[in-house]
């Protein structure tokens, strides 16, 4: 059982029941999958595709016995994709957690006058996350509403319930993901402190209070110093949840075989959360290096090693004023963890920090640090587990961009959906750097239901293909109106398919459902679902996500297949937020040409919107305005 979920009954966040998650028709789904694959295969494997799919969903087929049971499924639980969803996203993948899964929230570069001065930024931003989990288990925090496309249901805000309860448990062949779900917790609370690679248990409850900041402040200095004790180093341990999951699977194991680093492993694995106190990296704190340093902490010569990556919330404070949040992603999606970090970012700079003198300040016993018992194995598995994070910190390439020439108002402006109008740029940049389009993930939100997490928006759409076209080999051939004309096919294609994802309407969820209950019902993997081109269809070699903030800071992770890229924008009212992240490695990609092309290609397609725009004024102040081809899709 992968998922072990504590209950308590709903709180005052979450009193509205939100209906379940639907299973589409599998007709719709089936007709769906083939016009999003057919443009991205050869004729001939799509010909083999579609008379497979057509066997599958033909009267009688195990596509109609498995939607059945899928329904069936529904009526009984929750959710009927949760943890299907959960497993194959998470927990079964076996790739390490930094770059290939947690995605990092980058702070803006804090001026610090010296070390103190980190320590007390460290001090108030774990107070203000205090302040936040008591909201959170209070069920106090304002239900979130939809925004944008559809606006205005309520959304699930079971997610937040798992910020500071969930701990990810490495297995050998899959993960678990333990939620501890009770609101309040009777156990006393600790937070985890890294320091120099050295682990230290800060309890923030002394004789039944909380403690204030003047006293998280002093058990934070302590540990400064006791991590300066030479003598007292243990070896990087950190480093191993680095490490793939199965890698770490094993470690694990060999750790536990000893009482002490059980007892540590105990204290860990129950914290709030984790607090990084990192070295001057020595680099430029320029936006790039911000985010590399978030997703990999600069390997085993930096901060790569002051990590715990199991745990979803590591606030990292960095002695050069690098700062942000590391997050195991399997409890909550991207967007919980904006709301989290913009209440955070307002506490610190919004109220005053409370170290006044007057403060009363308890004789607290000094912080505990972690002890390890090592050996010559277990010597050998971190100096494995550091070889592989160094391998991944130099084969990471990120390239955070700011496009400043406009943003989402000028989109608005011509009437197109912002997030529809990035997309299709995405789509033209890939086009315009591989002459083709591949299969694509847009995260879309399904928090409008019951424990909604996510399904994806296929955006290498037909529409956005014959678009690209027209603006890349077909440039000459086409006039502007008829390059306009399939610019706003391919928003509106873009825009239609966002609301029937966020609907509960996609493809991705859905054909997962039937092939994970054909699995549970001991049936041979039905044909479908061994072809190429579903196969191919789940290779993301483009993997985006919309993760907007109001206030300063940004979102990044890493490509999610050896060949793919990683784009992930936070469009403004007057710029766009892009980090592109590659790997060096393969010899297809580049973070630097895609932002380029992505740069150019934008251009492009304002100087389109503009052409178009001065023209159709014209004709409208001659009398013949021509009809806006806007389908409303909201
Ligand atoms: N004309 C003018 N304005 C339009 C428009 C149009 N045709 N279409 C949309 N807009 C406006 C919207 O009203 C909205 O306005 P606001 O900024 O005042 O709220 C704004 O443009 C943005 O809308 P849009 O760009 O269409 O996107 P969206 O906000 O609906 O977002 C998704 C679409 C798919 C990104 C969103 O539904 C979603 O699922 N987000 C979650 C993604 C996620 O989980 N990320 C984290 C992953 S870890």
């Amino acid at each position: 059982m992968p998922i072990l979920e504590k209950e308590t009954p709903k709180g005052r966040g979450d009193s509205k029941v939100l209906p379940k998650v639907p299973v589409p028709p599998l007709k719709q789904t089936l007709d769906l999958y083939l016009k999003c694959v057919q443009h991205l295969v050869k004729e001939e494997q799509f010909k083999r595709t579609k008379a497979i799919v057509e066997k599958f969903g033909a009267p009688g087929g195990a596509g109609e016995f498995l939607q059945k049971k899928l329904q069936e499924r529904r009526d009984k639980t929750t959710n009927w994709v949760y943890d299907y969803w959960l497993e194959d996203m998470y927990l079964n993948n076996r790739l390490a957690l930094p770059v290939n899964s947690s995605p990092v929230m980058v702070f803006p570069k804090q001026a610090f006058s010296d070390r103190k001065d980190a320590v007390r930024f460290a001090a108030h931003l774990i107070t203000g996350v205090l302040e936040y989990k008591a909201l959170i288990d209070a069920r106090a925090l304002p239900v979130d509403f939809a925004r944008g496309q559809l606006a205005g249901t309520p959304l699930c805000m079971k997610q937040y319930y798992r910020l500071f309860t969930s701990y990810r448990l490495p297995g050998l062949k899959r993960d678990t993901l333990k939620v501890q779900m009770n609101a309040a917790s009777l156990e006393p609370e600790h937070i985890i402190v890294a320091c120099k690679n050295q682990f230290f248990v800060l309890d923030v409850v002394a004789k039944n209070k909380q403690l204030n900041e003047m006293e998280i402040l002093s058990q934070l200095e302590k540990i400064v110093k006791m991590s300066e004790n030479a003598e007292e180093r243990l070896p990087p341990f950190g480093v191993l949840t680095s490490d793939g999951r199965t890698e770490w699977a094993q470690a694990r194991d060999a750790l536990t075989k000893d009482p002490t680093n059980r007892a540590s492993l105990a204290l860990i694995e129950s914290c709030v959360c984790v607090l990084c106190l990192d070295e001057p990296s020595g680099l430029e704190p320029n936006d790039t290096n911000r985010a590399l340093l978030m997703l990999h902490g600069g390997g085993r010569e930096k901060n790569g090693a002051n990590r715990w990556y199991d745990k979803p919330m590591q606030f990292v404070v960095g002695m050069d004023g690098v700062c942000g949040v590391v997050c195991e992603h399997s409890p909550f999606e991207g967007i919980v963890l904006v709301q989290c970090s913009e209440y955070l970012m307002k506490y610190i700079t919004g109220s005053p920090s409370r170290l006044v003198r007057s403060s009363s300040i308890t004789e607290l016993p000094p912080p505990r640090r972690l002890l390890w018992k090592c050996n010559p194995h277990i010597q050998g598995l971190l100096a494995a587990s550091a070889d592989r994070l160094q391998r991944l910190v130099h084969n990471l390439d990120m390239d955070a961009y700011k496009f400043k020439v406009y943003g989402k108002e000028f989109i608005k402006k011509q009437k197109m959906s912002p997030d529809a109008y990035i997309q299709v740029a995405l789509q033209l940049a890939f086009y315009r750097c591989t002459g083709r389009l591949v299969s694509t993930y847009e995260s879309a939100s399904i928090r409008r239901f019951e424990e909604g997490r996510v399904d994806n928006i296929r955006s290498a759409t037909p529409e956005a293909l014959a678009f690209v076209k027209s603006m890349t080999e077909g440039k000459a051939a086409l006039t502007d109106s008829e390059k306009m004309k399939r610019l706003w096919d391919a928003i509106n294609a873009q825009t239609n398919y966002t609301i029937a994802a966020i609907t509960g309407m996609a493809i991705d969820n859905h054909l997962l459902g039937l092939r994970e209950i054909a699995k549970e019902l001991n049936m041979d993997k039905p044909e479908i679902f061994c072809d190429e081109t579903y196969l191919a269809s789940n290779q993301f070699i483009l993997s985006t996500s919309q993760v907007p903030t109001t206030v300063e800071m940004f979102c990044c992770y890493g490509p999610v297949v050896p060949n793919g890229y990683g784009a992930c924008y936070n469009p403004q009212a007057d710029h766009i937020l892009f980090c592109v992240s590659s790997f060096r490695e393969s010899t297809e990609t580049s973070s630097a040409v895609f932002a380029k092309a992505l740069e150019e290609g934008l251009l492009e397609i304002r100087d389109l919107c503009n052409r178009s725009g001065a023209a159709a004024s014209k004709l409208a102040g001659s009398g013949q305005g021509a009809g806006q081809p806007h389908k409303a899709g909201k």
